[in-house]
């Protein structure tokens, strides 16, 4: 099952860039990425590498921010560190006057090393360490999503060591099926993430009661590369339900956290219209005087990323393969959810020339090490060069070293320039800090 749903044919080369307007395809310069030649970027920093747009980044958080202005729905937005945790696009998100959700006191770290401020930092997670909720207490997190009544107990006994009150809500698994990928749906009742709706009014009353904790609301995240606003409509409308219930009971509720799994295109399906998506969320809390805050990850990096590879060869085995420089380790996607990825060749002659099938492989020896499956292609000749699209998300934070292959370099393009954000790792970097006893 791949990680979205879609019917039809494939797009085509001409279909995937008229859908992406970040893309563009020059006669001369070939495919560019608001404007700058990916060849430019590649003759400078070779491949595989990373290229983020910048200005596709803002324009997304600008279209989501402007979605709940339009609808009048005071709406603060958290960056899911998760999907892309590059300390230059934390930076940016701070510039545009996002919050952050992180999920472990190493993406804490690196947000708060990006300049975003404690307070504006939420910890979302099913399993946070002693150690890590110490940390982010002592650093003056904003708030921590809690998903257990063992972990309530926790946050207070060490918000208490520690003299401070840690503002908490509690993550409500609402029962939803948000219709995406087995791997990241989060809130059926049998996945292993927050609590269930019977079990929140106890606890709500619990956590009030105890010392280093301030239960300021309820918090929800029911999957992620969701397509649709309905099963949010019925995960929001259940948090709503509850909200009235606690304050019916007598609790303070001030803050609801809508979470975050809005879907986008990667193949032809419509991704999530933020403004579909604002409209239900003024109908569904409409009235219900709570902090709304929210965490998109994917929705605003995914579309700006692209891994820009070259072919390395051309195997004719019964089938046409064209195998890349970029393999799984860079790109886990396509081997760990079937995900679909739209793959451009870089050179306009590529690009209109006559396209046939081909595998889209990596050199790892591994069978799940494949992009692409019968994908329309061009002749494309060993050193072209090819983007994988849409992997601005979920793409670099993902990857590992596996086949001894070093992290790839980055580059982000801004105003019509790039610069580069991660120098590509030394191979001898790759056994940096191993140990071999009695050498
Ligand atoms: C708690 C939480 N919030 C936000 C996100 C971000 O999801 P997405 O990148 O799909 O918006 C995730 C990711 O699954 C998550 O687990």
């Amino acid at each position: 099952m791949a990680d979205m749903a879609f019917s039809g044919p494939e797009p085509d080369l001409q279909d995937l860039l008229a859908a992406r307007p970040q893309l563009q395809m020059h006669a001369q310069d070939g495919l560019c990425l608001e404007g700058v030649p990916l060849n430019a970027i590649a003759d400078k920093y070779g491949t595989p590498v990373w290229v983020y747009g910048a200005g596709t980044m803002r324009a997304r958080f600008a279209a989501l921010r402007d979605a709940f202005a339009a609808e009048r729905v005071p709406m603060h937005i958290h960056y899911a560190v998760k999907a892309n945790d590059h300390l230059a696009i934390l930076n940016l998100f701070r510039e545009q006057g996002a919050g952050a959700d992180v999920v472990s006191i190493g993406e804490f770290l690196r947000t708060t090393k990006a300049g975003i401020a404690a307070k504006n930092i939420v910890y979302s997670g099913v399993g946070k360490s002693e150690a890590e909720l110490e940390a982010a207490l002592a650093a003056g997190i904003g708030q921590i999503n809690a998903e257990s009544a063992e972990e309530v107990e926790m946050i207070s006994a060490i918000a208490a060591r520690l003299g401070v009150v840690a503002n908490i809500a509690l993550r409500m698994n609402p029962d939803v099926d948000a219709g995406t990928h087995a791997k990241i749906t989060t809130g059926l009742a049998e996945n292993k993430f927050g609590i269930a709706a019977e079990d929140i009014p106890a606890l709500y009353a619990r956590a009030a009661s105890l010392p280093g904790v301030r239960v300021v609301g309820i918090a929800m995240h029911i999957g992620s590369q969701i397509l649709s606003t309905e099963p949010y409509r019925l995960a929001y409308e259940k948090a709503a339900e509850m909200v009235r219930a606690l304050r019916a009971a007598g609790q303070s509720v001030e803050v609801m956290d809508i979470g975050g799994g809005l879907g986008i295109g990667y193949q032809d399906e419509p991704g999530l219209n933020p403004a579909a998506f604002a409209a239900m969320v003024r109908q569904v809390t409409s009235g219900l005087d709570v902090r709304l805050m929210m965490e998109p990850g994917r929705y605003l990096t995914g579309p700006a990323g692209i891994l820009l590879a070259s072919v390395i060869l051309r195997k004719q085995a019964g089938k046409r393969f064209l195998v890349l420089d970029a393999a799984m380790n860079e790109l886990m996607r396509p081997a760990m959810y079937e995900a679909w990825h739209g793959i451009l060749p870089v050179d306009a002659s590529a690009f209109h020339a006559s396209p046939s099938p081909a595998d889209v492989v990596g050199p790892i020896c591994e069978s799940a090490d494949i992009f692409a499956k019968d994908r329309a292609l061009p002749d494309l000749r060993p050193g072209a060069r090819m983007a994988l699209l849409d992997a601005g998300a979920y793409g670099a934070v993902m990857s590992s070293a596996y086949n001894a292959r070093p992290r790839p370099a980055a580059v982000l393009v801004d105003q019509g320039g790039f610069e580069l954000i991660t120098k590509r790792q030394e191979i001898p970097a790759l056994w940096d800090g191993e140990i071999v006893p009695g050498a």
